[in-house]
């Protein structure tokens, strides 16, 4: 998909663009709450990069590859469409290693949610019972999934699912199967501990559970903007679910994930101010700017 040069190019502007502070030259697809994406070639993309939180060292990034493959593979088997994905390497500036998750692009307009932005609300569209059958016949206890609109894409009859940088496994006690620690590197450091003790744990856990990864899915609505998808949305899930998901679960549910993430984000920015105002060092993340909930 891109060649080892070209990536190592878009790194180089990624770093760039660290040490400035915005993301100036570098074609951003998404921002996810996790991972930066970024399209190549500039200008007329078709690969989308995801850029993963360094590894220290390559025992890190092996153990990573090993649960991401066996991630990749538990959902296929599952039945989920997955976008082919590779993880990519280059070397990081201080010897770490920067990973890549490099996937095709999709077009703009087959991603869920403009392919629902697109179309008339109703509980007979087909990408929502897809959505709904295919994640909650794939989670349980060992395997996870985040059935968020953000995470699919709609082609008119083939759904496929393009978040897996976060490889949601479980051993058989319960325990994340990912290092998280590689991905609270995005956090404040005081956060870090409590953040791995008392809230990881339990986001991993939701994604394992068809119910509330599908409360997940309605209340996501709102961000998106799909307000008037919640109610088919409440139909089609509610075929799958016990006890039945109410409206005023999803606004509840929304109203908490939102605030968290809110929280989460106004942190991270002040740890920015922090790193880069007083302890004069380069912020190694781009955070997005403002987010509409
Ligand atoms: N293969 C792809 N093609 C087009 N857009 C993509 C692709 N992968 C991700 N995106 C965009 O980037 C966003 C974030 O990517 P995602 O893999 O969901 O990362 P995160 O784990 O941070 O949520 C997606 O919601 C989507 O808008
Ligand atoms: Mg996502």
């Amino acid at each position: 998909l891109i060649g080892d040069r070209d990536l190592a190019d878009l790194e180089q502007r990624v770093q760039h663009a660290l040490a400035r502070g915005d993301a100036g030259d570098l074609d951003v697809v998404g921002y996810g709450e996790i991972t930066l994406v970024l399209g190549w070639p500039r200008g007329a993309p078709t690969v989308a990069c995801k850029r993963l939180p360094p590894f220290p060292d390559g025992a890190a990034l092996a153990s990573y590859r090993g649960v991401l493959d066996e991630y990749l593979g538990e959902l296929c088997r599952r039945g989920v469409d997955v976008v082919p994905t590779e993880l990519r390497v280059v070397a990081g500036g201080d010897g770490s290693s920067i990973g890549y998750c490099v996937q095709p692009l999709l077009p703009a307009a087959t991603l869920l949610p403009e392919a629902l932005r697109g179309a008339q609300p109703g509980p007979e569209h087909p990408a929502l019972a897809a959505v709904a059958r295919t994640a909650a016949g794939a989670v349980d206890p060992t395997v996870g999934l985040d059935a968020q609109v953000s995470n699919w894409a709609w082609d008119g009859d083939r759904l496929r699912y393009l978040d897996v940088t976060t490889p949601l496994l479980r051993d058989g006690h319960g325990r994340p199967r990912l290092d998280l620690g590689l991905f609270l590197a995005a956090m404040p450091a005081v956060l870090r501990a409590p953040v791995a003790r008392f809230v990881l744990p339990g986001v991993v856990a939701r994604y394992t559970q068809p119910r509330a990864v599908l409360l997940d899915l309605l209340g996501n609505l709102h961000k998106e903007r799909l307000d008037a998808w919640v109610p088919a949305a409440l139909e089609v899930v509610n075929r799958l679910v016990e006890p039945p998901i109410t409206r005023d679960e999803v606004g509840r549910y929304y109203r908490a994930d939102a605030r968290l993430w809110r929280v989460m984000l106004a942190l991270r920015r002040a740890d920015r101010w922090w790193q880069r105002r007083v302890r004069r060092r380069a912020y190694p993340f781009l955070l997005p700017g403002r987010i509409e909930r």
